[in-house]
This record gives C-alpha cells, sequence and structure tokens, in this order.
C-alpha cells in the first residue's frame, strides 16, 4: 500500500514517519513543508500523480489556533482553501484522502461526548477554518476526516508535552488551567488508528479519534504527570501543579468542553482505544 505524507515535519508527521516501517506492506512517501508545500497546488497534483498513491494522509495545518485569530486568510488559505487542490490531485491519482481535523468545530455547549452526528459550530477562527476544510475533504467521495483532540507525544510542540519539562525544571508552583474539558490523545494511538483505516480499507467517512477516559483537564493531565514523575524519578522534586481558575489572556475563545467519543472508530476490528493516561508513561 502507497501512502503520501504532506506536513511530515509536524507532531503528527513525525510520529507516521516513525510509526510506518512497523507497518508491513506500508510503503510511505513522507513530505514535510520544504519537500512539498500544500498551498502550491501544481506541485500538489505534480507530485501525487508521479506517486499514485492508494492514500495521501495531510498532517499540514496551520495549527497556531491564536495566531490563526490574528491572520484569519492564512490560517483558511491552508486549512481550507488549498484542499480543493488536494482533493482534485487525490481524484486524478485515485488516492483516499485522510484529513486530521479538531475538536475545535464544537463550540462546547454540550456536556456529553461530541459524536459524528453532532452539529459543529466553532468559536474561533482555527475552528471555522478547519470545519470548512473537512467539509471540502468529505465532498470527495474518497475523503475521510479523523477529527482529535489535545494530542501529546514527545514531539508535540503544546502545551501539554512541555509539562514533564516544567515540573522538572520550575523554581515555583505550576498554575494549569481547569477550565476547559477535553480527551487527550496519545500521538502514537492517534497514528496506529490511521493505519488501521487504511488496513481495514477505510474510504470515506467522518471519525473521532482520542483516547478514552475523556474529560479531563489540562490541570488533571499535568497532576498525573506530576504523579508519575514522583514514582519513577524518586530523585527528582517536581514542582508542585496548582489549579489556574481564572480565563486566560489567550487571543481566541475555545469551547469549554470539547470531549469527543469515539465509539464509531472504536467498532472497526482491531480499533484499540487506550485510556489516556496510559500514553503518560512514555512523555516522562
Ligand atoms: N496537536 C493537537 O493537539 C491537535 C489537536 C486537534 C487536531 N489536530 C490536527 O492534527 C493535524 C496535525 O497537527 P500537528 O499537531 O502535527 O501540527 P503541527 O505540529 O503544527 O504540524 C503542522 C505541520 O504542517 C506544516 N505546514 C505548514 N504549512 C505548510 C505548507 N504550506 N505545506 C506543507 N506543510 C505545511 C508545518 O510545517 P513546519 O514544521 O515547517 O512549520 C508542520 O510541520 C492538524 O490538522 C491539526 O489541526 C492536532
Amino acid at each position: 500500500m502507497k501512502v503520501v505524507l504532506t506536513g511530515a515535519g509536524g507532531g503528527v508527521g513525525t510520529i507516521i514517519r516513525q510509526m510506518a516501517p512497523a507497518h508491513s506492506g506500508v510503503q510511505l512517501t513522507a513530505c514535510s513543508r520544504q519537500e512539498l508545500n500544500i498551498l502550491d497546488e501544481d506541485a500538489v497534483l505534480q507530485f501525487i500523480s508521479s506517486q499514485n498513491p492508494d492514500y495521501v494522509i495531510n498532517a499540514a495545518a496551520f495549527t497556531n489556533v491564536d495566531l490563526a485569530q490574528a491572520e484569519p486568510e492564512a490560517a483558511y488559505r491552508l486549512n481550507s482553501d488549498c484542499l480543493e487542490g488536494m482533493v482534485k490531485a487525490c481524484r486524478k491519482a485515485g488516492a483516499a484522502l485522510i484529513h486530521l481535523s479538531t475538536d475545535y468545530v464544537f463550540d462546547g455547549s454540550k456536556s456529553a461526548p461530541y459524536t459524528e452526528e453532532d452539529h459543529p459550530a466553532p468559536v474561533n477562527i482555527y475552528g471555522a477554518s478547519k470545519l470548512e476544510g473537512e467539509q471540502k475533504v468529505l465532498t470527495y467521495p474518497e475523503g475521510i476526516v479523523v477529527r482529535t483532540s489535545w494530542v501529546y507525544s514527545r514531539y508535540s510542540r503544546n502545551f501539554l508535552a512541555a509539562i514533564p519539562g516544567l515540573l522538572r525544571s520550575g523554581s515555583g508552583p505550576l498554575y494549569v488551567d481547569t477550565i476547559q474539558v477535553n480527551s487527550p490523545t496519545y500521538g502514537p494511538d492517534l497514528v496506529n488508528a490511521l493505519f488501521l483505516l487504511m488496513k481495514n480499507d477505510i474510504r470515506s467517512g467522518l471519525y473521532h479519534y482520542t483516547n478514552s477516559g475523556g474529560g479531563c483537564t489540562r490541570y488533571d493531565f499535568a497532576c498525573r504527570i506530576r504523579e508519575k514523575i514522583v514514582c519513577k524519578e524518586p530523585e527528582t522534586r517536581p514542582v508542585p501543579v496548582l489549579p489556574m481558575q481564572a480565563e486566560t489572556s489567550a487571543a481566541a475563545p475555545r469551547p469549554a468542553y470539547s470531549v469527543m467519543s469515539p465509539e464509531k472508530i472504536g467498532m472497526l476490528p482491531g480499533m484499540k482505544i487506550p485510556h489516556w493516561q496510559e500514553g503518560i508513561e512514555n512523555l516522562i
């Protein structure tokens, strides 16, 4: 099975590159931004045609939520507009397109996990641009959208991944948000799910993939990490974790609750949905 990956230099892209060799039968061609700029429609068409893949995985995106609020045109260009060219290229090559999206397509007004049937209503530009991108992919008969949330791994460039370092090297307590409730997702679990979609020959549809046990805050996550550090590294004295209830000064509003249900994807043969705490072992 031939697979082309775009956005290969990012957090999720890096994990896909690292895990691909363990998946027999997968022949991955991974392109960083330097190797394939997805804003260049001609280059995308030419490259995908030349590779003739079975699947294209798009892990490239404008992911800075606050910056998207300040630079909406750039966010829409990358998260939505250029997907028309990618769909065109996939259609010509007969490839299915797996596109990653986000829980931020929801407004957070629910208090039970969001399913694929729930109505999206983004509260910020990042979410709105990702939703528009989803719609472009899903109009393609071989388009697959996988929404995920709070992806963490050693390669992630986000607060969750930074917590172990902050706890080990901080000089005072680490104050962590208790307002946003979400589902953390261990990156390699998400990537295993993407490989399983391909192995099951899934070629269309909308899916949510997060770890189970969702409904936690960044504060809960930081507390679990601290417990693991105390347990695994008796010589380390991590700084205390304290709850921060005040709204942050972030430029973009966020949904207060965006836990998603992975029930639909979990019904696929062989699909595993581990608890989010299992992956923490690998961050420390
Ligand atoms: N991480 C999360 O918590 C999370 C949560 C929900 C959904 N998602 C979704 O998951 C996907 C992957 O996220 P991620 O965490 O891996 O993001 P990331 O670490 O920010 O990676 C995004 C990648 O896109 C690349 N890129 C930017 N512009 C490009 C262009 N014009 N052409 C080609 N590549 C370009 C970036 O290149 P540079 O390295 O050169 O900047 C970067 O490598 C995204 O669709 C995101 O919306 C992620």
